[in-house]
C-alpha cells in the first residue's frame, strides 16, 4: 500500500517536495488557501546569488552553492518533464561598492567591505572579479555606479512564477492531487501524525488523514495549530517590489546596490524582455501585504539613482510578499519530534535560491535517500542547526 502525505502550502517548497515524493510513488494531496505561488514564491524576485547573500563561509554559503548547481538541474528536468522554461540565467550579478559609505550598514559596500568579501570568496575557490568604474561601464552602460564593484560571473536569476509553474504542472501531470482550502490544525495522536483538519472553500471541515504531514507554509507555518513549532519561530518580513518596463533592456545583470542618499539598500533584476524589477523592502509589519507610497517611492528612487534612464520606463505593477523568517536566520528543514510531521520553511530572504536544496534534503529525509547531486557535494553535512527540534514548543506540542 502506498504512502500518503499532505503537504501544506503551495509555494516553492511544498511544490517541490508534493513533486519528489509523488515521483516515488506516496499518495500526495497539496493543500493551500490561495492558488499555487501566491504568496512568498511569486512575489520573489528570483536572485540566485550566494555570493552576495552570504555573510561568510558557513553552511548557508553551501547550501546555496549547491542549490545554484540544483536550480541546472532542476530547469533541465522540468523542461523534458512539462516543456516550461524556469527562466534561469546564470550570466552574473553585480555588487556595487559605495565611494560615500555614510553608516555602519554600508560597510559592506564600503572598498574595505568589497575587498573581504572577494578575498574570503577566492579563499573558498569561488568565481569572484573587481570592476573598475570604466569596467562597470562598459558592462552595464545605463549604470550610474561608483568606482568599484564586485562581479559573481556564475550567478543570476530565475523566474519565479515560471519556476513554480513548471513545478506545479510536473507534480499535477503525476497525479498531485490539489485542494483549496486552510488547514485549521495538523492532527497528532500521542506522538505520531495522524493528518490534518482543512477547511474546504465551501466551508466545510474535513480531517484529511496521512502518514506523513509536510508543513510548507512559509510565514503561517509556526501559528498553525499542530505545528510543534514555537509561535514565534517564524515571522513574515514585508518585501514590496515595483516592476517597471521599456521597449528595450536597459540592464543585462541583476545589481544589487543603493544611491547616495537613499534609505534603501535594494537590487534590479533586469529580465529579458524589458521588464525590470525594483526591490525591495524589508519591513516588519505583521501580515499586512500593502503596497505602501513610501515603500514605492524608495523603490522608484533607488531605481532611478542606478539606472537614471528609468524615468521614461512604464510602472506596470507593484505588489508585496511576506517573507518567512526563521528566528535564527537559518532555514527550519527536517522531521519534528512527532512522527511523520517535517517542516521546510523558513528561507526569509533566499526562498528561490535555496528552494532545490531544501526540497531535496526534505524528500531525501522522507525517501531515505540521497539524489546524486547532493551525494557528490558533501556526505559530511552536519544539518542539525536547520531541524525543527530547535523551535520545538515543548510537550505541550503533542498534547
Ligand atoms: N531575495 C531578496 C529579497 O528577499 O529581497
Amino acid at each position: 500500500m502506498s504512502v500518503a502525505a499532505l503537504v501544506i502550502g503551495a509555494g516553492i517548497m511544498g511544490c517541490g517536495v508534493a513533486y519528489r515524493l509523488r515521483q516515488a510513488g506516496w499518495q500526495v494531496t497539496l493543500i493551500d488557501p490561495q492558488p499555487p505561488g501566491n504568496e512568498a514564491t511569486g512575489a520573489a524576485a528570483g536572485i540566485l546569488s550566494a555570493q552576495v547573500e552570504a555573510s561568510g563561509p558557513g553552511l548557508f554559503l553551501d547550501l546555496a552553492q549547491i542549490s545554484l548547481q540544483l536550480h541546472d538541474d532542476w530547469a533541465h528536468e522540468l523542461l523534458e518533464a512539462t516543456g516550461q522554461d524556469t527562466g534561469l540565467r546564470r550570466d552574473g550579478v553585480l555588487l556595487l561598492g559605495r565611494d560615500d559609505p555614510s553608516n555602519g550598514d554600508d560597510a559592506e559596500m564600503s572598498p574595505q567591505g568589497l575587498r573581504r568579501r572577494r578575498q574570503w570568496q577566492e579563499q573558498r575557490g569561488l568565481a569572484v572579479q573587481t570592476l573598475s568604474g570604466k569596467d562597470i561601464r562598459q558592462l552595464e552602460p545605463n549604470l550610474q555606479a561608483g568606482s568599484e564593484a564586485l562581479f559573481f560571473p556564475r550567478e543570476g536569476q530565475v523566474e519565479p512564477r515560471k519556476l513554480l509553474a513548471a513545478l506545479w504542472q510536473a507534480g499535477r501531470q503525476l497525479g498531485v492531487r490539489w485542494l483549496q482550502g486552510t488547514v485549521l490544525r495538523v492532527l497528532h495522536e500521542g506522538t505520531h501524525v495522524l493528518g490534518a483538519d482543512v477547511r474546504s472553500e465551501t466551508g466545510g471541515v474535513q480531517s484529511l488523514h496521512a502518514d506523513h504531514v509536510v508543513l510548507c507554509a512559509g510565514c503561517w507555518s509556526s501559528l498553525l495549530p499542530g505545528s510543534t513549532l514555537v509561535p514565534q519561530a517564524v515571522e513574515p518580513v514585508r518585501g514590496q517590489v515595483a516592476e517597471l518596463w521599456t521597449p528595450q533592456p536597459l540592464l543585462r545583470h541583476v545589481v544589487y546596490g543603493a544611491t547616495q542618499g537613499a534609505a534603501l539598500h535594494g537590487y534590479v533584476v533586469p529580465r529579458a524582455d524589458g521588464r525590470l524589477l525594483l526591490g525591495a523592502t524589508s519591513e516588519r509589519v505583521g501580515f499586512d501585504k500593502a503596497v505602501t507610497v513610501d515603500g514605492l517611492q524608495s523603490l522608484l528612487h533607488l531605481g532611478r539613482g542606478l539606472v537614471p534612464a528609468l524615468g521614461d520606463a512604464e510602472l506596470r505593477a507593484c505588489w508585496a510578499g511576506l517573507r518567512p523568517a526563521s528566528q535564527d536566520g537559518l532555514p527550519i528543514v527536517g522531521t519534528t519530534p512527532v512522527e511523520g510531521l517535517s517542516i521546510c520553511t523558513g528561507h526569509y530572504r533566499n526562498g528561490i535560491l535555496l528552494g532545490p536544496v531544501s526540497v531535496e534534503l526534505m524528500a531525501a529525509q522522507l525517501l531515505q535517500r540521497r539524489p546524486a547531486r547532493l551525494l557528490e557535494a558533501r556526505t559530511d553535512w552536519d544539518l542539525s542547526p536547520l531541524s525543527p527540534r530547535r523551535f520545538w514548543a515543548g510537550p505541550a506540542a503533542v498534547q
